[in-house]
Order: structure tokens, then sequence, then C-alpha cells
């Protein structure tokens, strides 16, 4: 396994060799790669795995907020065959490839950006969301996880598996870059392009406590998505 040190090497190496790559816009990013994207997503076969596992078994409906072709459903509903799921994403081919796959689930499959999207209120048994969240800000991330906590049932739990920065500078480094890159092409703040700009473990912590949740699980395993467990804290009884 490499150090922080030669990780980072790697990384700076990385982003100098594609300084003129252009970025792309989100949707068309997956839609282009299409064909190859199960086979690339397999990279995190047994995380999925791991993520599925820590999801409660007494869930009945969850919302999977960045759901594509359902990597991590295809896990899940091995598990709970009966679980309705609600999945959003802004990739329709992507989203076409999970119904596909799926036609036999309660599935609801809606074609939109998550932070524009309705969530209700005390609606889900949990939130779900596996590397989607690392491609924005902390101040969008923010808003979306107290949306996250009020769309909980008390009790309910919100699960991210997502890729983390492992120091400071790799968070800096890689959001001062995408931040230089959209400057310079001139795009536009609504609009979402595939540029990764993961969080520390402390500052993905900090803005879930923020939002309310308590921290019941950290699990991390090198070279693997790490996965939080968040929980939306039962409300006292009068
Ligand atoms: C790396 S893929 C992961 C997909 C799936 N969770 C998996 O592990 O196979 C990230 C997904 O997040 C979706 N996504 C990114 N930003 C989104 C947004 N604002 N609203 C809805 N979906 C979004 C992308 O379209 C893409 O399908």
């Amino acid at each position: 396994m490499k150090t922080t040190e030669e990780y980072m090497q790697d990384l700076r190496k990385w982003l100098a060799d594609t300084a003129q790559a252009p970025l792309e816009e989100m949707s068309t990013f997956f839609s282009k790669r299409i064909d190859g994207y199960e086979e690339h997503m397999s990279f995190w076969e047994s995380s999925y795995r791991r993520f599925s596992n820590l999801l409660p078994d007494s869930c009945e409906n969850i919302l999977d907020l960045g759901c594509g072709t359902g990597l991590e459903l295809d896990k899940i509903w091995q598990k709970n065959p009966r679980l309705a799921v609600t999945g959003i994403d802004l990739c329709s081919d992507l989203l076409d490839m999970l119904q596909k796959k799926h036609p036999d689930k309660r599935l609801t499959a809606i074609c939109q950006d998550y932070f524009q999207y309705d969530f209700g209120v005390d609606k889900w048994d949990a939130v779900i969301s596996f590397e989607s969240l690392h491609h924005f800000l902390p101040d969008r991330k923010k808003e979306l996880y107290q949306k996250i906590y009020r769309s909980l049932v008390n009790g309910g739990i919100f699960l991210l598996g997502d890729y983390i920065a492992c120091c400071e500078e790799e968070e800096t480094l890689l959001r001062d870059t995408c931040l230089k890159k959209r400057r310079e092409a001139a795009i536009p703040d609504d609009c979402f392009i595939h540029f990764d700009i993961p969080l520390t473990l402390a500052h993905e912590l900090e803005l879930l406590r923020d939002a309310g949740f308590s921290i019941e699980r950290v699990s991390d395993n090198p070279e693997e998505a790490t996965i939080i467990t968040a929980k939306k804290k039962t409300a006292p009884s009068t």
C-alpha cells in the first residue's frame, strides 16, 4: 500500500499530466462511458458488498442518491428483494440500464438533480449514496445533508459510501484545481462537471454532525470506499 506522500506525489503528477484535459458535464461523462461502466466500477465490488451489509435489514423503503445503474442496489436486493427503492440520477442512460436489470423490483427511477428533488419529510427508513457526493463543494453538501436529515424517519440511517481525501492537502489541491479549471473554462456555477473533490473524513463528519446526525460507525478499509453510517436521532418521547 502507498504511503500518503507516495499517493500525493502520484496525484500531483496525474493533475499535471491532465492539466489540459477539458472538464466534462456530469451526465454526458457517464453516458459516453456507459459501455464499460459496470466493468470499470467493479473495482468497488467488495465495497458494494460491505455497503449492502451495513444497511439495516429492517428497512422497507430507501432513497438512493446518484444510483447510476444500481451496483449497490444489486447487492442490497440480493439480501432484501422486497425493499422499495427510489433511485435518483442525472443520467437517463444509466437509469435505463438499472430498470432493465431489475424489472421485477419495487423501483421508482427518477431522472433529476438530487439537489433539486424534494425528498419529503419523515419518509425514508434510509437514504443511501455510493460514490456520488465527492463531486460537490461543502456548502452544497451542507444543505443536502440537512434535507436528508429532515426526510428520514426518526432513527433512520444515512449510509454514505464515498471517496474520502487522505489528508487536507488532497482536499485543498483537488478543490483548488477544480475551481481554477471551471474559471478558465467559464463554466457557470449551476453546471455539474465530473471532477473529484473529496473531503477529509474529519470534514465530512463535521458536516454530517452539523446537520444533526450522530455518527454510528465509520467503516474504513484501505484501498476501498469509506462507509459512514449516520443516524437521525430519535425524538425524545413526551
Ligand atoms: C460514480 S457514479 C456512481 C453510481 C452508483 N452509485 C454506483 O456506485 O454504481 C456517480 C453517479 O452520481 C450521479 N450524479 C452526480 N451528481 C448528481 C446529481 N446532482 N443528481 C443526481 N445524480 C447525480 C451521476 O450521474 C452518476 O450516475
